[in-house]
């Protein structure tokens, strides 16, 4: 046997050890192995992020030039805002030309939808449906995976209580525990069986943290609370996401009492990364590190990039406050290699987990992005979750559901045949807009014989009422008048707070109008926010709060009007009567003086000059049929620490269509040091009922439901009494009673 052949059978056999050692390595091991190998300059890179191409999602801070050139001399680990499977590869392929072949990551904001737009994460939230909400992130992260995209900024998971934030329309609304379910299925849904999955993206839960306690409802302003409120209210959604396995926490552009979230070192490294054990990456929000400077928290991106990478923030987002600076910080021992290392560890660990570096294109599949995008089984999934997401608030006499042989209605206003507006604020431009059902095309396909007349009649914000008279003249020859009124989706949004949130324009007036020509008429409220529209409220008889519902929302709105689907959704935010309510929640505290009713004003916490109730409350949504709530028993009214109590109750459907209810459970501590809340959202259940139908509904009540922060912020519980109260909204509470903790 030649040499040759021999040294060809050893050069083989050790590659394939050397092959099966490597893989047999953990990814900890891989890690290690290739930071050994690299040059401080190339660890840099990889904490530092740019904006693709594609579209920027805040204020381009400085241009760095050609980034596919930055990108081969490994200046960089990640790029976001690019999608598609050949923009996508450009990049990685220069990625692939650099020194150590270091796989870029893709980020996103894939936040409802990719291909197939879903309801506004705010809209979904009113569904309380976690297998609908989980479900429309899977298909979210499937269509992203096969553009290309690996990581996803969302969910969104701050809570929020002030309807005046943008950002609202983003996340699950004012609750904690609601919050925290949903955070838990939309991380779920994203990352699906697991990050290295083709159908499965890399979450994030953003913006850590308290983002939404904005002062005034200002995006960006600053947040003050106590740590307690902080603990109770602002953190258990990003615990829930962090252990339901979030790969990511994104930081926020806010101070929080004084420090900026990116350089806060008490929620990124003692919170996150010490006391939840958290080991995936935290990235900064875009140029959130820079904007230290404005805050006026450190003089320039130097001291940024320090107290940025010293309190944990991994990598840097647009600011080049990282790759302009690190290596003098290192040089000048302000930053310990060490710190670099741990940030690159987790930067790597990620990428490892993804497949990326056994296969970087390994997400760039042509075939299967247009496999995949917009399938119908996405287009139908989307449908569901819009009509589970349309809220019911009122309904005089039973005008809904409508009859399907009316001669005629009229279709009325700025939003009844818009399309792309269905998508609301944080959509991609994946999909095709033509996909989109308008109302007045939902309505083609479900009216049958019934007539349709349109007309506009206003703008959203113009002033103008030209149109009023066609839109009276249409109405007095319909039935039915259904009107779709409400915001731009442009009015709510990141960097979209408004101090005024009534239904814009001259649209109220226009809703008068109508009502004045005595015909029946139904409002559609589509906004991403809490509006405030009180003489609709009060006069017009049907009114539906629509949301902004994606590429299905004419034909979930018209299977709502038809009652093809029985709305059963609840409201996970507080509607105020006006904006001086504002901030009003349900879960606040009793006082000293509270009042009574809304017309007890004789020194009391009240206002003089309006009721101290909400125009509408947490949890409040109606159904075309109705509930019975009965037969409320205990398996024992007193329990240890160590023990649980068993509630029942019994849930009849009274009416005569087919309807879900969503009984909630609420709490209160009678007495306890600190405070508690007036009630707490301690569980849910969704239940189908047929007419008629009764169910047992049970409910485990375990001293965590029971456990809250002292001002040591340990968790403890207090004996004593505590109230149960069990309801269809917040504020319509059917059964209650008392038991006791006696430990
Ligand atoms: C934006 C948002 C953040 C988003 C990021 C990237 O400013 O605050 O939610 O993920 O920039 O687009």
């Amino acid at each position: 046997m030649t040499i040759s052949i021999k040294s060809t059978i050893f050069i083989c056999l050790f590659s394939s050890i050397i092959n099966t050692a490597y893989t047999q390595q953990s990814i900890p091991q891989k890690v290690d192995a290739l930071l050994k190998k690299m040059t401080l300059a190339e660890k840099i890179g990889q904490l530092n992020q740019y904006n693709g191409d594609w579209e920027a999602t805040g204020p381009i801070t400085t241009d760095v030039g050609n980034k596919l050139d930055a990108i081969k001399r490994g200046e960089v680990g990640s790029i976001l805002n690019i999608v598609g499977v050949q923009h996508t590869k450009v990049f990685q392929e220069a990625a692939m030309q650099s020194r150590l072949k270091i796989p870029l990551l893709f980020g996103q904001d894939v936040i409802h939808g990719y291909g197939v737009t879903f309801p506004i994460p705010l809209a979904e939230a009113a569904s309380w449906d976690m297998a609908a909400i989980e479900k429309s992130a899977r298909i979210a992260a499937t269509e992203a995976a096969s553009g290309g995209v690996h990581w996803t900024f969302a969910p969104m998971v701050d809570i929020a209580r002030d309807p005046r934030w943008g950002r609202v329309m983003e996340g699950a609304g004012e609750d904690p525990y609601l919050g925290s379910l949903i955070a838990t299925a939309r991380v779920h849904g994203f990352q699906g069986m697991g990050l290295g999955n083709l159908d499965a993206v890399m979450a994030c839960a953003k913006h850590f943290t308290a983002y939404g306690a904005a002062i005034g409802g200002r995006d960006y302003n600053s947040v003050d609370m106590s740590l307690r409120t902080l603990w109770e209210i602002y953190l258990p959604p990003f615990k829930a996401a962090a252990d339901a396995g979030v790969g990511t926490f994104m930081n926020s552009f806010n101070d929080l009492n004084g420090i900026p979230a990116t350089a806060n070192r008490y929620l990124q490294h003692d919170i996150l990364k010490e006391k939840w054990g958290f080991k995936g990456f935290v990235v900064s929000d875009w140029g959130s590190m820079g904007e230290m400077i404005n805050h006026g928290y450190v003089k320039d991106n130097y001291e940024a990039a320090e107290a940025a990478i010293n309190a944990g923030n991994d990598m840097d987002m647009e600011s080049r406050s990282y790759i302009n600076n690190l290596a003098k910080l290192v040089a000048d021992k302000k930053v310990s290699v060490k710190v670099i290392d741990e940030a690159v560890g987790r930067i790597l660990t990620k990428k490892y987990e993804l497949g990326l570096f056994s296969d970087p294109y390994r997400f760039s599949d042509a075939d299967r992005e247009k496999r995949v995008l917009n399938a119908p089984e996405h287009v139908e999934a989307a449908k569901d979750i819009a009509s589970k997401s349309i809220v019911l608030l009122k309904n005089e006499h039973q005008l809904l559901p409508l009859s399907k042989t009316l001669n005629s209605i009229a279709l009325i206003g700025p939003l009844v045949k818009s399309k792309k507006e269905m998508k609301g604020f944080w959509a991609l431009n994946v999909g095709d807009e033509k996909e989109i059902v308008s109302l007045f095309e939902g309505m083609q396909q479900a009216a049958g014989k019934t007539k349709l007349l349109y007309a506009k009649g206003c703008d959203i914000t113009d002033t103008s009422r030209a149109g009023f008279a066609e839109a009276y003249k249409i109405a007095m020859q319909a039935d039915v008048v259904i009107m779709a009124m409400g915001e731009r989706p442009d009015m709510t949004g990141e960097a979209k707070s408004r101090s005024d949130i009534h239904l814009p324009g001259v649209q109220e007036e226009l809703i008068k109008e109508v009502m004045a020509s005595g015909k029946p008429v139904v409002v559609l409220l589509m906004a991403g926010r809490p509006m405030v529209f009180n003489w609709t409220a009060d006069h017009v008889p049907a009114i539906l709060y629509t949301w902004w519902l994606g590429n299905q929302a004419g034909n979930a709105m018209a299977d709502v009007l038809y009652g093809d689907y029985n709305p059963a959704a609840k409201l996970p935010i507080t509607f105020p009567r006006t904006e001086g309510q504002i901030p009003i929640y349900y879960n606040h505290f009793n006082t000293g003086r509270p009042a009574r009713n809304d017309n007890d004003v004789n020194y009391t916490s009240a206002y003089i000059d309006l009721p101290n109730s909400p125009k509408y409350a947490f949890g409040y949504g109606l159904s075309y049929t109705t509930f019975k709530y009965s037969n409320l028993r205990f398996s024992k009214k007193s329990m240890l620490k160590k023990e649980t109590i068993t509630i029942s109750f019994d849930l009849q459907n009274t009416g005569k269509y087919p309807g879900e209810e969503v009984a909630q459970f609420y709490l209160r501590d009678m007495v306890s040091q600190p405070i508690r809340p007036v009630k707490e959202l301690k569980g849910f259940q969704k239940v189908m009922l047929q007419p008629g139908e009764t169910k047992t509904i049970t409910f485990i009540i375990d001293k965590e439901k029971l456990a809250f922060y002292n001002d040591q912020l340990e968790r403890i519980t207090q004996p004593g009494e505590f109230r149960l109260m069990i309801g269809s909204a917040s504020d319509d509470i059917r059964l209650q009673d008392s038991f006791e903790l006696t430990d």
